[in-house]
């Protein structure tokens, strides 16, 4: 059984680059089935997540090759609108190939995909959508089967800005007939890196990052080579390790542009950061101040994938903070981790209480979530003494090498597989 083993207690310091974006890849690694011909994405991270989408686009036909972190997709053969069951159990996000599948075939069968540890995570926004895009469904034992005799464009209002309705959304607008318009639409980076893309190959988007997104269908999109953007969140885990440990990184190939709810908190714990157009320096000594009050909320506001990770520096802080989790109900599984440290975490309902401790011990700990793993290799580096943690495969879903990164950054840590 592999496991990540950390000697805690020591500063981080040094430079490191970030990885491409994996809620900007998988979109778009599904938009490319739109594009009957080659697509060339770079920037692309070699993470377990794409190796999911990789094998599920070899499964409908697509042959995808990489070019050191170039990814080549050809959609030309593919010849099925089914996407395999064992991956979706694999990787919940494959869901996002719905509208994608549904606009190039006019067809697609996935089976329902799962919640996970954080939530239950329905789709149900995603359906409806479809629905009022003269898109039928059936769903039988665990399948879900959706056609059209041609996708109509339409005007649709989310209850929520869900990111992956909007993309889902999106995808089945970009060759519909007519003009969609989505209201209360996402507006994550990865909401405009998707558009970027899909304009870039000829579509018809207007207001992307915006909650007021309007697609004008047209006929078909041309091949294209595209660079996806940098990783906010695994840039935000590296800002948070150093927050933490102490001490001063670099980090480059990406601005504050879409982190400064996250800079803006960890300035307010006491770390001084200078961010420039794609680089971020941090510093950070002494014992950081606790944050009364966040709240996890739709971009831009302070991301929930970044809630763990902040929870574990402010483990450490010098009084009381108080995070509340408005996204996913069950981002707060990874607590009965992180208390393992010797930390005083209290949960009531969505609201989490840390009264920080000054020492964190380390400990043996087990990751069942991508974020929440991370959180704990966090705590780990914070803390004084051995960490073992397992179950290292969740963290492989998003960050490519978090050992070599870190280790980048003068961390005493490795993976033992
Ligand atoms: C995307 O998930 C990201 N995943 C998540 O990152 C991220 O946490 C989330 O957006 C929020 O920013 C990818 O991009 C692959 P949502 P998604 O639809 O699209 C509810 C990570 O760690 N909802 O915005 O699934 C849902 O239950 C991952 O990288 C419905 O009720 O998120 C949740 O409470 C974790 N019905 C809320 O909306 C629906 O039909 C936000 O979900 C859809 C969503």
């Amino acid at each position: 059984m592999a496991f990540i083993e950390i000697n805690g207690g020591k500063q981080l310091n040094g430079e490191v680059n970030i990885q491409g974006s994996k809620n900007a890849v998988l979109p778009i690694l599904a938009a490319t089935v739109l594009v009957n011909g080659i697509t060339k994405l770079n920037n692309c991270p070699k993470i377990l997540d794409v190796f999911h989408m990789i094998k599920i686009l070899e499964a409908i036909g697509c042959t995808v090759y990489w070019v050191n972190s170039s990814l080549i997709i050809d959609t030309t053969k593919l010849n099925t609108s089914t996407v395999p069951g064992e991956y979706v159990k694999m990787m919940r996000s494959s869901v996002i190939l719905m509208g994608a599948l549904l606009g190039r075939t006019h067809s697609v069968t996935i089976t329902y995909p799962g919640g996970c540890t954080i939530g239950a995570r329905p789709i149900d926004f995603h359906l409806s959508a479809f629905q009022h895009m003269n898109i039928s469904l059936e769903e039988e034992d665990g399948l879900i089967k959706c056609t059209t005799a041609g996708i109509t464009g339409n005007d649709i209002s989310l209850k929520f800005p869900s990111v992956g309705a909007t993309e889902n959304i999106i995808l089945a607008a970009v060759l519909a007939d007519g003009k969609t318009s989505i209201t209360n639409a996402a507006k994550e980076p990865e909401i405009t890196e998707l558009c970027k893309f899909l304009n870039a190959a000829g579509a018809r988007i207007t207001g992307a990052g915006t909650d007021r997104v309007e697609i004008m269908g047209v006929d078909y999109l041309h091949p294209i080579e595209y660079t996806a953007c940098s990783d906010r969140i695994v840039a935000g885990t590296y800002l948070a390790a150093v927050a933490g440990t102490g001490g001063e990184a670099v980090l480059t190939g990406i601005g504050e542009g879409h982190l400064k709810a996250v800079v803006k908190v960890l300035r307010e714990m006491g770390c001084s950061i200078v961010c420039g157009e794609d680089y971020i320096i941090i510093a950070s000594s002494g014992r950081l101040k606790p944050i009364p009050f966040i709240r996890t909320m739709p971009y831009p506001g302070f991301p929930t994938d970044m809630q763990s990770q902040i929870m574990s520096v402010l483990m450490t802080a010098a009084g009381t903070s108080k995070i509340v989790e408005e996204i996913f109900e069950g981002r707060y599984q990874n607590v009965k981790e992180q208390i393992k440290f010797g930390a005083d975490i209290r949960i009531e309902g969505r609201e989490a209480v840390i009264h920080g401790v000054p020492l964190l011990t380390g400990c043996e700990v087990f990751a069942s979530e991508l974020r929440g793993g991370a959180a704990l290799i966090i705590a780990g580096l914070m803390a004084e003494g051995k960490t073992t943690l397992y179950n290292p495969y969740f963290i492989h879903r998003g960050y490519e090498d978090i050992c070599r990164d870190l280790k980048q950054l003068g961390a005493d840590i490795r993976l033992v597989t």
